[in-house]
């Protein structure tokens, strides 16, 4: 069991942000997430410095589909790092909580129409342009707002990286962004620098989600440098930035060793600048959009446990009172964690138990055959790095309220987003 941030154990108790876990169950409920907001603001700062967004003026861009909340947006504010939102929904997040609107990429396979009007209402900083429906629709819109929109292209750049299935997005064969083949890519650049009420702006690709490795980026720098060279030479236009996207693996469970924050950075800003100097071209801006790694091993999750079964011979499971609502990542990609009895961390006496959640569904288990201290009815269990992509994935299968959000720090807890209720379950819902 890793501990991050400000977690401590003391007198066997899990504390995060100089609070009691038992406490925090106390004042909140369970299921709780988490947040350690120093560790959070840690990892901004820690972003910001080594990738070099004040002497280079490089950027960093949260990718706020890892998670969000008003109060989340206002911390990447105030931390200076822009903010990549991904939907209408996480636009109006943004919005609402004051974040500049101008410091914002939005991402998107398929905004609607909707979507991209409101954008430009708010007066965006950025669309990040997937495809050429978008590059029309965007332009349409731009000229009914009488705007000249700032555009980044997405490109899918065909490098593979070794995560799962799901999470990967920068091969060829993918929903995402303009492909290299058949000089699609230079079509979409030629079609964008047409049109006078866009301004290209960058280049873009992401290769995936949770990548331990530094190749595929390395690889990355170089084929998109040499497309910016290639596009210049074509056009006679020059891309002013280049985006690398997120993906920036974190531990999880034994065996997952990420790259320091501090290499991960150095090696893509002294890759990007070898290979500028290569090619002789000016180094555009560079941007990175991280996500997990900025909030995933800061979150955790707290559930009580309720019923335990034993099988004999077979296998104990313990109940928790959440499971796939509040962390669908075990059932969707096999993902798996770290945890501990938040209550009575160490104890002499150890069993293995599975972790189910409570919806009403076999795959519904959080945890597979876990060593953890014996475990009786109304034990506390912590599940570590929830932080990315629990909550901003929780959904109300079964009918089941979303869990409270609280962040810690310094001995003091915060609500980021209050309990759902019943009402609120079926707030939508009308009877005839
Ligand atoms: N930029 C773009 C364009 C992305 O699509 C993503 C993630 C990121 C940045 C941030 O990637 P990160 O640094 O968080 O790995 N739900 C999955 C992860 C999906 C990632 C989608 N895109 C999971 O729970 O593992």
């Amino acid at each position: 069991m890793k501990l991050f941030g400000s977690m401590k154990v003391i007198d066997n108790t899990l504390h995060i942000g100089g609070v009691s876990s038992v406490e925090l169950v106390e004042k909140y409920g369970t299921p709780l997430y988490v947040m350690d907001e120093a560790l959070i603001r840690d990892n901004c700062r820690r972003y910001a410095e080594a990738f070099k967004i004040k002497e280079n003026n490089n950027k960093v861009i949260y990718a706020g589909k890892a998670f969000l909340t008003l109060a989340m947006c206002k911390i990447i504010n105030e931390e200076g790092l822009n903010l990549d939102v991904v939907s209408g929904g996480e636009l109006y997040t943004a919005y609402k909580s004051g974040f500049p609107m101008e410091n914002i990429y939005f991402h998107g396979n398929n905004k609607t129409p909707e979507e991209i009007e409101m954008a430009i209402n708010f007066n965006i900083g950025n669309f990040v342009v997937d495809n050429f429906y978008e590059i029309d629709k965007i332009n349409e819109l731009a000229i009914k707002h009488n705007k000249v929109q700032k555009v980044l292209l997405r490109i899918t750049p065909g490098i593979e990286a070794h995560t799962h299935e799901y999470i990967k997005t920068g091969s060829i064969d993918s929903k995402f962004g303009f492909t290299m083949l058949n000089n699609k890519t230079l079509s979409a650049v030629k079609r964008v620098i047409g049109y006078s009420n866009l301004e290209l702006v960058g280049l873009h690709c992401h290769i995936g989600s949770q990548i331990f490795s530094i190749e595929p980026y390395l690889d990355e720098v170089e084929l998109m440098l040499n497309l910016i060279k290639s596009i210049k030479e074509e056009t006679g236009y020059t891309i002013k930035e280049l985006n690398l996207g997120g993906g920036f693996g974190i531990y999880y469970k034994e065996g997952d060793e990420p790259k320091k924050i501090e290499d991960f950075c150095s090696c893509i800003l002294e890759k990007a600048k070898q290979t500028s100097l290569n090619l002789k071209m000016d180094m555009p801006t560079l941007i990175i959009e991280p996500g997990r790694s900025m909030v995933g091993n800061a979150g955790i999750t707290l559930y009580t446990i309720g019923s335990i079964k034993n099988i004999p011979n077979v296998k104990k499971y313990a109940s928790i009172n959440g499971g796939m609502t509040d962390n669908i990542r075990p059932a969707l990609y096999q993902a798996e964690y770290e945890c501990a009895i938040a209550n009575r961390v160490d104890s002499y006496w150890k069993e293995v138990v599975s972790i189910s959640g409570k919806c009403c569904e076999s795959g519904d288990i959080l945890l597979k055959d876990v060593e953890l201290p014996e475990m009786y009815s109304g034990d506390i269990l912590a599940v570590f790095s929830t932080g990315a992509y629990g909550y901003s994935m929780s959904n109300n299968y079964n009918k089941i309220p979303r869990a409270a959000v609280v962040s810690v720090m310094d001995g003091k807890s915060k609500v980021m987003c209050r309990r759902e209720t019943y009402e609120d379950v079926i707030s939508r819902e009308i009877l005839d």
